[in-house]
C-alpha cells in the first residue's frame, strides 16, 4: 500500500510516498527560512509559507517517485498537535487531493508520527545514497533491518514536546511522563539564542559544545524525584544567570556554555527513560522528534540501557512527511485506536 503523506503541523512543509508504512518512496522538506528573521515561529507566518510550499512539493515528492497520483493508494495528513493555522494548511490540502482523486484520507497524530519515523528506511529512489544512515548507530537500515520490538519506552522530544511514553503494542501507547514546563527542544533554542547562535538552537548547541568542556560549569539538572516528568525551566534559567556573571566579568566562553547545558539536559532525559524501560522490563527504546537527532543524547541513554535503542537518522527526526505515512499505515492496520480526524492543536500521544 503506497500512502501519500503530508507533515505541515509546525515550520516544515513535508510531503512523501511511503511504501507499507515503511519504504520511503520520496520524502520532499522544506524548512521555512522565514522564522530565521524572528529568532522563533510566527504561527501566521508558518501558514502561508505552507499554503505557497506545498503545492509545488507536492509535485517534487510524485517527480521524485516516478508516480502520478493514481497509483497512490490513500492520502494522509498530520491533524495535530500542532499550530492551528499550519495543521488546517496541510490537512485541508490533503482532504481536498483524496476527495478529488477518490482516495480515503486518514488523519495522523503527529507524535505518532516521530514513533513510527523508526519503522523507515530509504531505498535509492531518494536524495542519497542507497539505505538511510542511522547517524553512527551502526549499519544504514534496510528491508532486512528487524521492526523494534515491543514492549518498548519512547521518548518524544521535540520543539513542543517532551514525552515518556510506554508503548504497549501498535498504536497503544501509556503516558508515563511528560514536561511540566519547557519542552527540550524549546530549552535548546532559547539557550541557543541567549548565546547568540542561530535558530532552530538544537543543532547549533551541538556543534558548539564539541569544542567544549561538559563539566565546565555545573548546572541543576531538575530531578522531580520518583516521577518520570521533566523540567526544564529551572536548567534555562541557571544558564541565563551565568551567562550574566560571565559577561560582568568578560568574555562568555559558549562552548563550555553550551557542552554543560547539554549535559544536563541529555543527562536528565537519559535517566528517567533508562530507569522507565527497567522498571517496566521492556524489549525495545524508541527516540523520535527533533532532539532525537542529538548525538550525544543518544549515547547518554544507549550506554544506560541493556535492549536495543531504535533511533531515526537525524533527517527523520525532525519533521517530515515519511514519518506520516508510516504511521498512517500502522492506523489502517490497527484500527482499535482510533483514527483522529478533525484538526486539533492538542492532541495526546496516550
Ligand atoms: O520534531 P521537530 O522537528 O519539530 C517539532 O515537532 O517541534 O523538533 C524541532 C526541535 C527544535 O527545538 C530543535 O532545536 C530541536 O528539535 N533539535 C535538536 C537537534 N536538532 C533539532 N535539539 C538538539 N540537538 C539536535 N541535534
Ligand atoms: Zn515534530
Amino acid at each position: 500500500m503506497r500512502i501519500l503523506s503530508i507533515e505541515t503541523s509546525c515550520d516544515e512543509t513535508g510531503v512523501a510516498i511511503v511504501e507499507d508504512g515503511r519504504r520511503i518512496i520520496a520524502n520532499v522538506v522544506a524548512s521555512q527560512t522565514a522564522h530565521q528573521v524572528t529568532g522563533g515561529i510566527v504561527p501566521e507566518v508558518a501558514a502561508r509559507e505552507h499554503l505557497r510550499a506545498l503545492d509545488p512539493i507536492e509535485q517534487q515528492a510524485l517527480r521524485d517517485a516516478g508516480m502520478e497520483l493514481r497509483q497512490v493508494d490513500a492520502i494522509a495528513a498530520t491533524v495535530g498537535p500542532g499550530l492551528i493555522g499550519a495543521l488546517l494548511v496541510g490537512a485541508n490540502y490533503g482532504r481536498g487531493l483524496a476527495l478529488a482523486s477518490s482516495l480515503p484520507f486518514v488523519g495522523v497524530n503527529h507524535l505518532e508520527g516521530h514513533v513510527y519515523a523508526n519503522w523507515l528506511y530509504e531505498d535509492g529512489a531518494v536524495g542519497g545514497p542507497r539505505g538511510t544512515t542511522t547517524g553512527g548507530l551502526g549499519p544504514p537500515r534496510t528491508p532486512q533491518t528487524p521492526e523494534p520490538e515491543l514492549p518498548a519506552v519512547v521518548l518524544v522530544v521535540s520543539g513542543a514536546h517532551s514525552d515518556l511514553v510506554l508503548m504497549e503494542g501498535h498504536r497503544r501507547f501509556r503516558l508515563l511522563g511528560r514536561t511540566i514546563d519547557d519542552a527540550a527542544g524549546e530549552a535548546f533554542d532559547k539557550v541557543a539564542r541567549l548565546l547568540g547562535l542561530g535558530f532552530p538552537g538544537g543543532p547549533e548547541i551541538e556543534r558548539a559544545a564539541r569544542g567544549g568542556d561538559p563539566k565546565a560549569y555545573p548546572l541543576p539538572k531538575a530531578w522531580l524525584a520518583d516521577r518520570y516528568d521533566f523540567s526544564f525551566s529551572g536548567l534555562k534559567t541557571a544558564v541565563l544567570r551565568l551567562v550574566r556573571t560571565l559577561e560582568a566579568a568578560g568574555d562568555v566562553p559558549v562552548a563550555d556554555v553550551a557542552a554543560s547545558f547539554q549535559r544536563a539536559i541529555t543527562e536528565a532525559l537519559a535517566e528517567k527513560t533508562a530507569r522507565a524501560a527497567a522498571e517496566h522490563g521492556v524489549r525495545s527504546v524508541l527516540l523520535g522528534g527533533g532532539v532525537a537527532a542529538n548525538l550525544p543524547l543518544r549515547e547518554e541513554i544507549r550506554r544506560r540501557i541493556a535492549v536495543p535503542l531504535h533511533v531515526p537518522p537525524p533527517r527523520l527526526c525532525t519533521d517530515n512527511g515519511a514519518m506520516i505515512g508510516a504511521a498512517a499505515f500502522f492506523s489502517l492496520r490497527h484500527r482499535t485506536t482510533e483514527i483522529p480526524s478533525l484538526v486539533r492543536s492538542n492532541m495526546p500521544l496516550a
